[in-house]
């Protein structure tokens, strides 16, 4: 059997083994995923036994995806400008590091907005998942970028960032943020405020919003986040995170394996854990 993996830490909850395995039988491969609990102190010695054990392909998660790159062969381009690996091919034992986050989260965005090119975006957050959701709606094209962050300074970089991709963007309080909310066709909160046990916690407030504006969350635990509850009720449309973590999972088994996993099956699997 091919084997596959998760190096993460810690890696108990994830549900990754439970669709990526379902789709290799539905699939018919001979192949196998686990998730592996690595420390930060054995990553080098965890991504050495990749080689040594000839195992195929890999995830990488929390707290790894900086820290792997380095112990990598090749990083591939749109994973340097995000700064981060989630996913690594072993070619013959040359281990090339991937990211499909972004491009995840963009996929299952496109579901709901088919055409993003005239798109005033507002991003809550600006730590790793936010940089890779820019990177790939940049890629993409949208009208312009503002990035909200309780710590500012941290947001600076994501200016140099949009600057290679020619997109209009500004930097805001979530003060001046929330009082211009209307001027913003789709916010996405890459925060992790509201995530559980934190249940009630929202990280803006939705007072201002205009009537045609798409509220996101990249949460999946609880599915519907104090955020996009206060969405719904404005009238607002909503997307949750599910639709990101089949997304990055079904890419990362294509890039793998040449194969496309079922994803509203890996969807409904998800979902059902998670009821
Ligand atoms: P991730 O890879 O999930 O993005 P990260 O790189 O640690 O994780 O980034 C976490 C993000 O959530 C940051 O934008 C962080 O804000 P700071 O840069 O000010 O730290 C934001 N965040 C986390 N907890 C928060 C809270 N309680 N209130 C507001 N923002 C928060």
């Amino acid at each position: 059997k091919s084997i596959f993996g998760l190096l993460g830490h810690p890696v108990g909850h994830s549900m990754s083994p439970l669709i990526h395995n379902d789709a290799f039988i539905s699939l018919g491969m001979e192949a196998e995923y686990h998730a592996f609990d690595v420390t930060p102190e054995l990553l080098k010695e965890a991504v050495a036994g990749i080689r040594a054990l000839g195992i195929i392909g890999c995830n990488v998660t929390v707290p790894h995806k900086v820290a792997v790159m380095k112990y990598l062969d090749e990083i591939d381009e749109q994973a340097q400008l995000i700064g981060a690996v989630n996913t690594i091919v072993n070619d013959n034992g040359r281990l090339i590091g991937y990211n499909t986050d972004g491009k995840g989260y963009v996929e299952s965005l496109l579901e709901l907005e088919p055409v993003l090119s005239e798109k005033r975006v507002l991003i809550i957050g600006a730590g790793g998942a936010a940089r890779g959701i820019v990177t790939a709606l940049l890629g993409r094209g949208i009208a312009s970028l503002t990035i909200t962050n309780r710590t500012i300074e941290k947001a600076k970089p994501f200016k140099k960032l949009a600057e290679t991709f020619d997109t209009r963007t500004v930097l805001m309080t979530r003060e001046e943020a929330e009082s211009k909310a209307k001027e913003f066709d789709v916010i996405i909160n890459t925060t992790s405020v509201g995530m559980s046990p934190h249940i009630e916690q929202s990280p803006f407030s939705l007072e201002n919003i205009s009537d045609h504006v798409v509220v996101s969350d990249l949460i999946y635990n609880p599915i519907e986040t104090a955020l996009l509850k206060d969405a719904r009720k404005r009238g607002a449309k909503t997307l949750n995170g599910v639709g990101m973590f089949v997304n990055q999972a079904a890419l990362s088994f294509e890039q793998w394996t040449g194969q496309k996993p079922n994803r509203e099956k890996m969807k409904q699997l998800v979902l059902k854990q998670l009821g």
